[in-house]
């Protein structure tokens, strides 16, 4: 890579076909230094939401007008509505039109919406081709552009429809932070902590100690390492990879319940603190942990509780994917840094979030 590149932080994910996560400043500047290395094609198509193409699609494009590739690119509307059916489609058919083979690639510059959209054309034309995500929100780096999970939402509910396929890099350009909303910030926080509060007490209580400026390339290269070292055991979820969805269960339903419009890393936000009552009351955990998370979200502003019934949530939660059968598989705390799996009726979960929530 070019100059700056004693200041990116490097980790490889061990999949069967290892890639590399690479995250500091500068890199989207460095584009066409860095995918000649990796990719075999001669063309792109670069996807991104309007408001991340107004911010940084032409500095891409003009990056990559030096690199020898060809480039088009695709842009949609912001937002958790464009993981749909439609804009997939009307993606794919601009891949095809612009004559895209099975050795070009997809470039996802954006976030998570942009990830799982991006990654799931690439899954599917022409029965699979390379992608590169780019994330540009604190949640993207710290999650969804890592671990291959790509998707798009039906109306029965998230993430329905989807594939496991890795990407062929990562490259986090942490400059891109610096134009996050508040908001959009916040729902990256929560998946920081949530990575914290299941794998990595001392994270968690760095993240505490809020006086002292955070290092975030740090923080987020820390979150990658603890997702990596957990997918690479189990790249097709059907095991530990679970806990990676602490919070997720009612999460989702609130992201359902609201229509979208609470973020998903608010939703999970609420999620996780809502599951760890339930988990206290079940006696999974000590109250004290309870606390610790409640004081910890707080601190960076994150809101709790939203006006959806047990039965509402519980209703939304059930066509979560993360269902198998009758029996629903929940992520419970047992300590700061440690959570485990635990399956239940899927019955029994509007009683368990109506017991945590009358709980005062
Ligand atoms: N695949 C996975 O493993 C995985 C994991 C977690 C979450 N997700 C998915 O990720 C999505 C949420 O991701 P998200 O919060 O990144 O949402 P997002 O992609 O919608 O981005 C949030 C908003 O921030 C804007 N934005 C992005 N980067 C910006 C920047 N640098 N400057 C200014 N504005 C910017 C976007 O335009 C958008 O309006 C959900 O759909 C969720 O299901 C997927």
């Amino acid at each position: 890579m070019g100059q700056g590149s004693q200041m990116i932080n490097r980790i490889t994910v061990q999949t069967k076909q290892p890639y590399q996560v690479c995250i500091g400043s500068g890199l989207l500047d460095q584009l066409a230094d860095y995918l000649p290395q990796i990719l075999t094609g001669r063309q792109l198509m670069l996807v991104s939401d309007a408001t991340v193409n107004h911010f940084y699609g032409d500095q891409v494009m003009r990056c990559l007008s030096h690199s020898g590739f060809r480039c088009d690119r695709f842009v949609f509307s912001a937002g958790e509505a464009s993981k749909s059916a439609d804009e997939l489609f009307r993606l794919l058919n601009a891949m095809a039109e612009m004559g895209l083979d099975r050795s070009d690639a997809v470039l996802a510059l954006g976030g998570g919406v942009t990830g799982d959209l991006a990654g799931l054309a690439a899954a599917l034309y022409m029965r699979g081709i390379d992608y590169v995500q780019l994330p540009t929100t604190l949640l993207a780096a710290v999650d969804s552009s890592v671990g291959g999970k790509t998707a798009i939402n039906l109306a029965a509910g998230k993430n329905l429809v989807g594939a496991f396929w890795q990407p062929k890099a990562v490259l986090c350009d942490t400059d891109t932070f610096a134009t996050l909303p508040d908001s959009v910030w916040q729902d990256g926080l929560s998946e920081v902590i949530k990575t914290a509060f299941l794998a990595d007490a001392q994270l968690f209580y760095r993240l505490s100690a809020k006086s002292q400026e955070q290092k975030w390339q740090e923080i987020v290269s820390r979150c990658v390492e603890i997702k990596s070292e957990i997918i690479i055991e189990d790249e097709r979820e059907n095991g530990r990879r679970k806990l990676l969805n602490f919070g997720h269960t009612v999460g989702h339903a609130i992201e359902v319940c609201s229509d979208y419009t609470i973020g998903h890393g608010h939703s999970v936000a609420a999620g996780m603190w809502l599951i760890t009552k339930a988990a206290v009351q079940h006696q999974f955990c000590a109250a004290r942990v309870l606390s610790e998370l409640t004081d910890l979200l707080q601190s960076y502003q994150l809101q709790l509780q939203y006006p959806f019934t047990a039965a509402e949530l519980a209703a939304a939660a059930l066509h979560d994917k993360k269902r198998s059968g009758d029996r629903l598989t929940l992520v419970l705390p047992l300590q700061i840094g440690q959570c485990c799996l635990h399956q239940i009726p899927a019955a029994e979960l509007e009683q368990w979030l109506q017991a945590a929530m009358t709980e005062s």
